[in-house]
């Protein structure tokens, strides 16, 4: 029995990590659990490495040797492969998120343009999913202020996904965010939003939320309702970065935590995937790496962690059987 088997054979639906090849290639132990022999994955997300910062580091300079790595290890580890992320914020390089001279839409188009044509194309056929606009929102359901919004309005996410689908008409195009798990004032506006970008006809066709979860507060009937709303405009939906962490300051080591504070994580990750097969069109769900030992929680959130189905001596949690008892 394994999560990515139990997920294929009885739900056909995925279970993904995010990972690297170089995390992959200085841990022998954790690579051992990540690749095929333990059929615990059927999907792989590259945690970082198709980011703008790393993949176009210098404007028409493409990069694409870290993301190859990973698409080559995904496929000889029969493992597909979720695209993250051709248009975000975070983790831009200077020369897109702080140019010598502003950006205006005439200069900025192309640049974007170029940016998701090549990527795509690139990994046309290896790359199914794409996260093509991450974390569009705020928390009060307005757009974010970034230098996409604040030079082209809202014209830029239309754009992106009829690049995307014109270099690659089979890849699944998503927007993917976080706080897109529960029914709020931020699901409801962007609801609205696909509900118009679907009307004018451009390719969108599955939403992503991020589940960055907090123990204690994961309701499984609250999560079917939000992801519904999504669904519900005839989109597919997914569970793309999982984690669900301790916010109590109690660290990254779950052997600091009593077993009643296990026992709520385990139910929280029950609770989390029965929520996802609850929804006809909820493809399935990615963790954020499978180990403690490698997430990016603690690194984030102060105090936090513990957020992940393995520990950080990648033994598996109650979380890991409260996820296979789910499936
Ligand atoms: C995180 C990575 O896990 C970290 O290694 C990196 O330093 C910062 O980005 N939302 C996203 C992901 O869409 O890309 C982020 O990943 C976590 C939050």
């Amino acid at each position: 029995e394994s999560l990515g088997g139990k997920m294929s054979l009885l739900q056909r639906r995925w279970f993904g990590q995010a990972t690297e090849t170089y995390t992959l290639a200085g841990d022998a132990p954790y690579a051992a659990i990540a690749e095929a022999a333990n059929a615990e994955f059927n999907r792989v997300t590259p945690e970082n490495t198709m980011k703008w910062e790393t993949i176009e580091p210098q404007q028409g300079v493409f990069d694409f040797t870290l993301g190859d790595a990973l698409v080559e290890w995904a496929q000889a580890n029969g493992q597909a492969v979720r695209g993250h992320t051709l248009v975000w914020h975070s983790q831009l390089p200077a020369w897109v998120s702080n140019p010598t001279v502003p950006w205006t839409p005439a200069t900025l188009k192309p640049v974007l343009e170029n940016h998701i044509r090549t990527i795509v194309r690139h990994y046309k056929g290896k790359v199914d999913m794409w996260d093509v606009v991450n974390e569009m929102f705020n928390d009060d359901g307005t757009f974010r202020q970034t230098v996409f919004y604040n030079t082209f309005g809202t014209d830029f996410v239309g754009w992106a996904l009829t690049w995307a689908h014109e270099e690659d008409p089979d890849a699944l195009l998503f927007i993917n965010d976080y706080n897109f798990e529960y029914v709020s004032p931020k699901v409801n506006a962007a609801a609205t939003f696909f509900q118009g970008l679907i009307d004018q006809g451009f390719p969108l066709g599955a939403v992503g939320a991020q589940a960055h979860l907090i123990v204690g507060q994961v309701d499984q009937t609250g999560i079917t309702a939000g992801l519904s709303t999504f669904a519900d405009l005839g989109l597919l939906v997914y569970l793309t970065e999982v984690d669900i962490r301790y916010q109590i300051g109690r660290g990254n080591d779950i052997a600091n935590y009593t077993s009643s504070q296990i026992g709520q994580e385990a139910k929280d990750y029950y609770e989390l995937t029965n929520a996802c097969l609850a929804v006809d069109n909820c493809l399935g769900m990615t963790v954020w790496e499978y180990t403690d030992k490698y997430s990016w929680i603690p690194g984030v959130f102060a105090g936090a962690g513990a957020a992940l189905p393995w520990d950080v001596r990648l033994n598996k949690k109650p979380a890991y059987t409260a996820i296979l008892e789910a499936i």
